[in-house]
């Protein structure tokens, strides 16, 4: 029983609209992350949740029921904050522990649940250390087993790998994901960082500015983005402006014809579209298709190499792939192709080309 539903949520401080007009259903056992850059509301989202805030406009259901005007102690929530929040004075065992004590549990099922919740996240054998005997991720694991040992609902997770190094935080988000889906509860994570939105999801909620931009699922937000904003921050995009040649493609300004889907686009409308680097390839010059262009940089990146290109009309463009699978050198002449499928027309309006 852990749905939950914004309907129409706003809130605002002072002049500052983190949050602007939500609505959205997260269903019951979903892994939905809230991305979007700093400011963006993701955290206030979170405190709407969890009651720690209260909306100026709009209602939140959880679980069919209006929980909007009930004190956090009501909702059934299990929190993570990004700075870990241990309580340093208590031992691995009793910070599990506290939200069964203050819940006046039986000691014996504190006992049988605490050493459950320990085991699941792997920490079985250090119940007696101190939070600051622990090293980050171990610390990282006690607050999410402490977030769910009490059997919430819904677990609210606010940015709680950011502190980890990118090693252990690929590792606990390994763990993080079976988690969830063993248990089957309701989640919302909030995370900046757009790997790990894609790799966690069922579906991301793009932020801006409080607005939501886009709910799909991973697959969705990057490949068929709803506007540039999400483009860009889901990852590098080649981005193409020009007008729509209805049911070829879309005439870019330099007089290149890029051949896509045009949909019910009008004749001679504005339009952009996207093309994500790891489907562009690299043609020699002599290729009787494809954009001119010159290689500018390569970048290496380990399991990618990059190259930033300069079409000959001007446009910027960048292309991926797996190293060795394409080459180029700087200053090489190139030409730039992709197929039709993978460019997407974003919904937006373009602009005038
Ligand atoms: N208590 C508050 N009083 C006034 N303004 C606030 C308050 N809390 C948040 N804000 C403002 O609301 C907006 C959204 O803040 P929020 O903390 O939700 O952003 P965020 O997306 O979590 O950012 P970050 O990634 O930096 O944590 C920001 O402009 C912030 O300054
Ligand atoms: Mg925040």
């Amino acid at each position: 029983m852990g749905a939950i539903e914004f309907d129409g949520v706003a809130k605002r401080y002072g002049p500052v609209h983190a949050v602007r007009d939500l609505s959205v259903q997260v269903a019951e056992g979903e892994f939905l992350t809230i991305l979007g850059p700093s400011g963006s509301g993701k955290t206030t989202i979170l405190s709407l949740v969890a009651g720690l805030t209260a909306p100026s406009a709009g209602r939140i259901l959880i679980a069919g029921r209006d929980v909007t005007h009930l004190e956090p102690q009501q909702r059934r929530i299990g929190l993570v904050f990004q700075s870990y929040a241990l309580f340093p004075h208590l031992d691995v065992f009793d910070n599990v522990a506290f939200p069964l004590v203050v819940r006046g549990r039986p000691k014996v099922e504190i006992a049988a649940k605490v050493a459950a919740a320990l085991a699941r996240v792997r920490l079985d054998g250090l119940a007696r250390r101190r939070p600051q005997q622990l090293s980050g991720g171990q610390q990282q694991r006690v607050a999410l087993a402490r977030a769910f040992v009490f059997e919430p609902d819904i677990l609210l997770l606010d940015e709680p790998l950011g502190a980890l190094d990118r090693k252990l935080r690929e590792e606990v988000q390994v763990e993080l994901k079976a988690l969830q889906r063993d248990l089957g509860i309701t989640t919302l994570l909030v995370t900046h960082d757009q790997e790990e939105a894609l790799s966690l999801s069922d579906r991301i909620i793009v932020l801006d500015h409080g607005a939501m931009q886009q709910v799909g699922t991973p697959d969705e937000v990057y490949r068929r983005p709803a506007n540039r904003f999400v483009a860009g921050f889901l990852g590098l995009a080649n981005l193409l402006e020009g007008r729509v040649e209805a049911g070829r493609g879309l005439r870019l300004g330099s007089g290149e014809l890029v051949a896509c889907a045009t949909g019910t686009r009008p004749e001679g409308s504005a339009a952009a579209a996207i093309v994500r680097p790891e489907r562009v390839r690299l043609l020699p010059e002599s290729a009787g298709e494809g954009i001119a262009a010159r290689v500018r940089q390569d970048v290496y990146l380990g399991h990618l190499r990059r190259w930033h290109l300069d079409a000959d009309a001007g446009q910027e463009l960048v292309a991926a792939a797996t190293d060795g699978d394409q080459s180029a050198a700087i200053g090489d002449r190139v030409r730039v192709s992709w197929s039709p499928a993978d460019v997407w027309l974003l919904p937006e309006a373009g602009a005038a080309a």
